[in-house]
């Protein structure tokens, strides 16, 4: 079997990370490659077979909008604070909630997840609204985890009242940098000197799991000042931290003014995370199967474990989600407020563009979530696909082992070089198949 050339994979992911809005770029086939619009009628057909399956899918929420928008982000961000917008944005959620409700009945979700953007932006009355459609249209398991992210500048004692009362149990707050000189680099809209305080009110209002979210080699920022930033946050006791190594794909405005790094940022990068997982095993934090470490890993995100990487379905609502469903059909919204409000309105699903999954297809995204996330066993690939991994992908294994990307441990195992960037390019350039990279090299996919 022969590989595509270095140079022509490198081509084909640069086009994988502009083309894909939703930023998850080990999904497979990749979203530049997408290229059909499912029906309606076929996306209900998929949905009413998960729920017929009897397994519990995750929910998704995603919320666009955002003050201003940081210069590292990666995600799809709608700039509009507007309470206007935001009420429209609920109502289309509410149709969109209704249109697959009845095809949803008999599936209890074990997971619900509200992401973004920044979801803690819509006011009280808005959250309290989009909790009621939700338990409208589907039924959650008695034990779903529910989380949300948040923002701390928005997070009010009022809207954290709410939150608890709807049942979040796990809520993730996005703090990155507590340094001044680092938030206004980065043009985010952040009061450091408010965000314990608002640490201690989500305490104070009883969610029983936080997670803070921080950043390594933001531009700006000193060694020096992550230490302090994560001194700081570890003294607070959040039950799990996630170190996000700043990734500035095409869709940050970091690397849309012209932003570059150097090596040595990049190595400053690592011996920040170096810094954390360090002190954090010190701390007694433990390391969850995905790149967060967990005082308590009841604390670890479930949607994460079970959909993302666990391949289960997860039906996305809200502008610009993803959805995967029946391990056969990977969609994702639309992504402006108008179309989805005009969509949903008009009774229509509020879809822009998905792919049929082949099951070859299936097994590729099983494989570069699992290993993006840190290795593969040959048991989870047998429980889902009744079939060896290296029955399935013997040349691609035997190369992936041969060139260090993969490394073979026992009871068929494999987990990624540490030089994870390097090694997942090398398993994507195995794993990718012939058609998708033509697809994503031709010059019309441009
Ligand atoms: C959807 S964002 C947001 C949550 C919330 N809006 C906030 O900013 O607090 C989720 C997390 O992604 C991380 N993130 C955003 N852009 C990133 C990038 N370019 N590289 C790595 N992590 C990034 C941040 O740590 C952020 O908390
Ligand atoms: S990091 Fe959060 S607040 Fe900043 S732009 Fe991204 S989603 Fe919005």
């Amino acid at each position: 079997m022969r590989f595509v050339s270095r140079r022509l994979f490198e081509k084909a992911l640069a086009r994988v990370e502009a083309g894909d809005f939703s930023s998850y770029i080990f999904q497979y086939p990749p979203m530049a490659a997408w290229d059909t619009v499912p029906s309606d009628a076929e996306v209900l057909s998929a949905w009413t077979e998960v729920a017929a399956a009897g397994r519990s899918p995750g929910l998704y929420v995603h919320v666009p909008f955002c003050k201003t928008k940081c210069t590292f982000c990666r995600f799809f961000v709608l700039e509009d604070d507007s309470v206007d917008s935001h009420e429209e944005f609920v109502a289309a959620l509410e149709r969109e909630a209704a249109l697959l409700s009845p095809r949803m009945k008999t599936a209890s979700f074990s997971t619900l997840y509200f992401g973004g953007g920044t979801p803690s932006l819509l006011s009280e009355r808005l959250l309290a609204r989009t909790f009621s459609a939700l338990r409208r249209s589907f039924r959650l398991n008695p034990d779903a985890q529910i989380t949300f992210e948040a923002n701390p500048e928005f997070l009010t004692p009022k809207k954290l009242a709410v939150l608890k009362a709807e049942g979040v149990n796990r809520l993730t707050i996005g703090v990155q940098s507590l340094d001044d000189r680092v938030i206004a680099r980065v043009e985010r809209t952040q009061t450091n000197s408010a965000v314990a305080s608002t640490f201690q009110a989500a305490r104070s209002a009883g969610i029983p799991y936080i997670n803070i979210d921080l950043m390594a080699g933001l531009p700006g920022q000193t060694t020096s000042s992550f230490r302090e930033t994560f001194d700081q946050v570890l003294s607070w006791k959040p039950d799990t931290i996630h170190i996000n190594p700043f990734a500035p794909t095409p869709f940050t405005r970091f690397s849309q003014r012209g932003g570059t790094r150097t090596d040595a940022d990049v190595r400053r990068q690592r011996a920040m995370q170096d810094y954390a997982g360090r002190r954090m095993r010190k701390a007694g934090f433990r390391d969850l199967p995905h790149d967060a470490m967990a005082a308590d890993p009841a604390a670890a995100n479930r949607q994460l474990e079970e959909s993302v990487i666990g391949g289960n379905s997860f039906l996305g609502l809200g502008i610009g989600a993803v959805s995967r469903a029946a391990g056969r059909l990977r969609y994702v919204n639309v992504g402006s407020l108008r179309r989805y409000s005009q969509e949903t309105a008009a009774g229509r699903l509020p879809i822009q563009k998905g792919a049929r999954l082949t099951p070859r297809q299936n097994q590729i995204d099983f494989l570069l979530n699992r290993l993006w996330y840190g290795g593969v066993t040959d048991a989870d690939f047998r429980a889902a696909f009744a079939l060896s991994i290296t029955e399935a992908f013997p040349d691609e294994f035997k190369r992936l082992e041969k060139c260090g990307a993969l490394r073979r441990q026992p009871r068929m195992s494999w987990s990624v070089h540490p030089e994870r960037q390097r090694a997942y390019f090398e398993i994507k350039r195995a794993l990718y198949e012939p058609e998708i990279i033509r697809a994503l090299t031709r010059p019309s996919t441009a």
